[in-house]
């Protein structure tokens, strides 16, 4: 496992992904009683953007540094509202990851499960959290805290699947994950990340899901490069299952101009469709 998301933090499939999850805790808000998050591979949690790790990559810039320094989208207040609040001194020195974006969503009532299986990973994340009651950070394989901790209490809430694609199993361990998790607990709202490199493998991908025979399936992508290199990152999706009402109108509204915001190449492209209706 070499993974380390600091050389990717802030790029414009994290500004995608969690501007996705943004709005997915926020629907969370439309009823007092509490809900649990449950992000099955976190992360350190938050990012130095002056690392020498990032600035190495400098992949921030064409992420979030552009949203920072353009002017507000409506739809993405939100997220940006959370992105600002760990970086009070006005710059863009931190970037926050799920859980930090996560946490600055948290009512009092509601509270979150932070699973992630490297050793350093977890030691600055448990360090992030320490002595928040509303936040359990456990260094576990997050397939298996599907098992271990739905369905949750609260009978509602999210789940973040969001692992590093570091293996070619990693698109079936998810299907075979979510399988396990959605037998346990069918309503719940699970999003899943995943990129976009090579078309074939996400063609996969896509059948696997649908022969899960779960139903509720919403499909976003957000590809800010032609799809003419296997190599590169050119874009990336998110699976939402019981997607909360007005989300899919929404993400119409809303991809379009932070494709806009974030686009590399004329023939950068959205899409939005279910993958598996209701
Ligand atoms: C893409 S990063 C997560 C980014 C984070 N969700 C965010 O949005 O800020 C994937 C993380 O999964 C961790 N990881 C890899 N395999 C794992 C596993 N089996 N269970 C839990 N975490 C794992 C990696 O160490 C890495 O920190």
């Amino acid at each position: 496992m070499n993974y380390r998301h600091v050389f990717h933090a802030g790029n414009f499939a994290d500004v995608f992904k969690h501007v996705v999850l943004s709005l997915l805790l926020k629907s969370l808000h439309r009823k007092d009683t509490p809900f649990c998050y449950l992000d099955t591979h976190a992360g350190a949690g938050r990012y130095d953007l002056t690392s020498e790790a990032a600035q190495k990559t400098g992949e921030y810039r064409d992420g979030i540094q552009r949203l920072w320094d353009s002017e507000p989208l409506s739809d993405v207040a939100d997220y940006l509202a959370a992105v600002h609040a760990i970086n009070a001194s006005g710059r863009l020195h931190y970037y926050p990851g799920s859980p930090a974006i996560a946490r600055f969503f948290l009512r009092p009532q509601d509270r979150m499960v932070l699973l992630e299986l490297q050793a350093d990973e977890c030691m600055a994340l448990q360090a992030g959290f320490a002595g928040d009651r509303q936040v359990v950070v456990q260094r576990q394989d997050g397939y298996a805290g599907l098992k271990a901790y739905l369905p949750p209490m609260e009978k509602r809430g999210l789940v973040l699947l969001d692992p590093p694609y570091e293996s070619n199993r990693e698109f079936e361990q998810i299907v075979a994950g979510l399988r396990v998790a959605h037998d346990r607990w069918a309503s719940g709202i699970y999003a899943i990340w995943y990129p976009i490199k090579d078309r074939p493998p996400v063609e996969r991908f896509h059948r696997a899901l649908t022969a899960t025979g779960i139903r509720k399936m919403l499909l976003a992508e957000f590809c800010p490069f032609p799809e003419d290199s296997g190599f590169r990152l050119n874009g990336c999706g998110m699976v939402v299952i019981n997607p909360p009402w007005k989300l899919e109108e929404t993400l119409r509204r809303l991809l379009p101009e932070l494709l806009d915001a974030l686009r590399q190449h004329p023939a950068a492209r959205t899409a939005l469709s279910w993958l598996v209706p209701e």
